[in-house]
């Protein structure tokens, strides 16, 4: 609901000039803040301000994307910028040429870099030699913004986040991790349920753990679902990694969401998932449209919390034109 209250003055931008990705690239301040810009951009109460005017956005895509093209371009165009899309097929990253020099071509006429990628290195690399923002769009490894938009779903329906459980049923993959990872940030006392075999990146909980969060792994959904405050789920089969599907369905059996097990969530308990859905695997349409369901509010909040996140990392920056 748009604000009937006059605009308010942007906060000071916390990031200028940094990268992100990964959800560890923040600290829980920094993370806060965040959160608290994305709820003000939602309410509107900084309509109408271009903070970004004059800035473009070069938005890689090596994998298909509705939500994460469609929300970082409106994003931009909210924020008085300019987005432009590169199809990574066209461009070749690592292949038509080095992503070196793909990166520092781009820094040479673009303001920041969204890259949705196979390879968590390529990122790197991408960071590496631009000096303007990097952000990753989904990587085989994480997916940091989509945990952006799912925590600030979250605080709206609990108002904060801290010992929340949080249960992430299904495939131990970018979403997965990218749970782990937030979990330091959020305070949640997560539990990552997967079956034998499939679970999350061993690094990635490892990294976690030391720097104090809370996880938990399980393989029994019964009992992971049982009483939790949010259930997660998310694609069995990830872009680009559709290898041994019969052997997969088989271990996967028993962990599809449908509304009875929605409800074994506690009373106020809601369910999440980053879409796009496979429905008749992962999840049943039932629970997508389930009261318990808050899965187009957090499809919507891609927009708030990347305009929060964009805002951050490029308001500040030299206009170059
Ligand atoms: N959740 C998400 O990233 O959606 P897209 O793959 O459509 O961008
Ligand atoms: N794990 C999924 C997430 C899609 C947003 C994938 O990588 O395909």
């Amino acid at each position: 609901m748009a604000s009937t209250q006059p605009p308010k003055a942007l906060p000071t931008p916390l990031l200028t000039g940094r990268d992100f990705l990964g959800s560890l690239d923040l600290d829980r301040a920094e993370f806060l803040a965040l959160m608290a810009t994305a709820r003000a951009m939602k309410a509107g109460e900084f309509r109408g301000q271009k903070p970004l005017a004059g800035q473009t956005l070069a938005l890689i895509f090596e994998k298909p994307s509705l939500r994460t093209r469609t929300t970082f371009d409106v994003a931009m165009y909210q924020l008085g910028g300019h987005a432009i899309t590169l199809n990574g097929a066209e461009i070749g990253l690592g292949e038509r040429e080095r992503v070196s020099d793909v990166a520092r071509n781009l820094e040479r006429w673009v303001d920041g870099i969204m890259a949705r990628v196979f390879l968590q290195t390529t990122l790197h690399t991408l960071a590496q030699h631009a000096a303007v923002p990097v952000i990753n769009g989904l990587s085989d490894t994480l997916h940091p913004v989509q945990l952006l938009a799912d925590y600030q779903t979250i605080s709206e329906s609990f108002g904060q986040t801290e010992g929340l459980r949080v249960t992430y049923l299904g495939d131990g993959n970018n979403m997965a991790n990218s749970h782990i990872q937030m979990a330091v940030l959020s305070g949640v006392d997560l539990t990552i349920c997967t079956p034998l075999g499939y679970e999350p990146n061993g690094r990635v909980l490892m990294e976690a753990a030391q720097a104090g969060a809370q996880v938990r792994l399980s393989s029994d959904v019964a009992e992971a679902v049982r009483g939790a405050q949010v259930l997660y789920t998310d694609v069995w089969f990830s872009m680009g990694q559709e290898g041994e599907p019969e052997r997969k369905r088989l271990a996967f059996s028993g962990f599809c969401v449908t509304p009875e097990l929605l409800e074994q969530l506690d009373a106020g308990g809601i369910f999440l998932h980053c879409l796009p859905a496979h429905y008749g695997e992962e999840v049943v349409p039932e629970a997508t449209d389930h009261p318990r369901s808050r899965v187009f509010d957090q499809a919507e909040n891609r927009l708030h919390a990347q305009k929060a996140l964009l805002y951050h990392l490029m308001a500040g920056q030299r206009v170059r034109w």
